[in-house]
């Protein structure tokens, strides 16, 4: 299993919705076995996922991202235990032509109230018992790492140092969405002095995965030419993840977001799901899924869909030949 870290400090950049949206297409699309950790105890990400009143049931029987993270702080997390937490999203129906069903995936869920008094005691402790908890997310995913292919880590969007290190040191590659705004992009400094702080005094290594520039709203406009051009500045020093392609950029559709919305975690199909007024917003998804495989090195060539497009052109070709 391969931890990407969806990670900048400001809120309102993205993060969950590119969770989702990566989750949904990782899964769908390139069959990749997901597990979402949704380190954010609002749980949008999670809810956006699996209906509330499942994560509420698992909640009242103890079972959370937090239980787990206890358990670890207590010597260490059996794979029974981890198994008990995972909140599933089953696989229904099944591809038809023009239609991808939403593949099955597992979510972590922080419970609100837990990580509150957890956050409380952890803060209490002396400084140097504080840092000796800093893996407890990495021992809690270790006992499934062989069940999944990727694990997307949807952080908070404020920075609670020892929650946000903690995610960081449970991370193996870094996804900054940036969104074209000059504050956004003014407080990369911070984000990136973190993601190197995190690493001190440690053996754990942050890849860069990329930097991808989400929720565009007219690639014409200045604001957007001047963000993109900042971004390849500080891609040329190396001093932030590579930026993905244009084609790969999330564009701001509010209209795609009821994919977040409460109820639209019953959808059984992308389409549904995502609405079908909305292909370019799903080609730059499909898009982003397959650079990002492809940077890991797990070009899965298993994209569904283009293998029936690839599929039909061939068949016109040797009907017309
Ligand atoms: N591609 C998009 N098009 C239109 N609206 C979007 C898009 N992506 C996200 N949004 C909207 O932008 C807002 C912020 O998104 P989101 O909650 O995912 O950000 P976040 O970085 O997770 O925020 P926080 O740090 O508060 O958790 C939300 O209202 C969401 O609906
Ligand atoms: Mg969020």
């Amino acid at each position: 299993m391969i931890s990407i870290g969806i990670f900048h400090m400001k809120g309102g950049v993205g993060k969950s919705a590119l969770t989702v949206f990566l989750a949904d297409f990782l899964s769908s699309i390139h069959e990749q076995r997901v597990l979402v950790v949704d380190l954010d105890p609002q749980g949008s990400t999670s809810k956006a996922l699996i209906p509330e009143d499942k994560i509420d049931k698992a909640f009242k029987s103890g079972l959370s991202l937090t239980a787990l993270l206890r358990h670890a702080c207590n010597g260490g997390v059996t794979k029974e235990q981890v198994e008990c937490c995972l909140l599933h999203r089953e696989q229904t129906g099944k591809a038809r032509k023009g239609s991808v069903p939403l593949g099955a995936l597992s979510v972590l869920a922080t419970h609100r109230e837990d990580w509150r008094e957890l956050n409380e005691e952890i803060n209490s402790l002396e400084r140097t018992k504080r840092w000796r908890f800093l893996d407890v997310l990495k021992d809690a995913l270790a006992p499934v790492k062989d069940d999944f292919d990727i694990a997307l880590l949807d952080f908070p969007g404020s920075e609670i140092l020892f929650w946000t290190t903690m995610g960081l040191r449970a991370t193996d590659y870094w996804l900054l969405p940036e969104i074209p705004d000059f504050f956004s992009i003014a407080d990369i400094e911070s984000v990136v002095e973190l993601v190197h702080e995190a690493q001190k005094n440690s053996t754990h290594t942050i890849h860069p995965l990329g930097t991808l520039l989400n929720i565009c709203p007219d690639r014409k406009s200045d604001t957007y030419r001047k963000a993109r051009a900042a971004l390849s500045a500080l891609e040329d020093h190396k001093a932030i993840p590579p930026l993905f392609s244009k084609e790969a950029e999330v564009l701001h559709r509010p209209e795609a977001m009821k994919a977040t919305d409460w109820g639209s975690e019953g959808s059984k199909t992308l389409v549904s799901r995502y609405g079908p007024a909305t292909k370019p917003f799903h080609v730059g998804l499909r898009k982003l899924a397959k650079e990002l495989l492809e940077r890991l090195g797990r070009s899965s060539g298993r994209d569904k869909l283009s293998v029936v497009a690839n599929l039909r052109r061939k068949l016109r070709d040797f009907w017309r030949s």
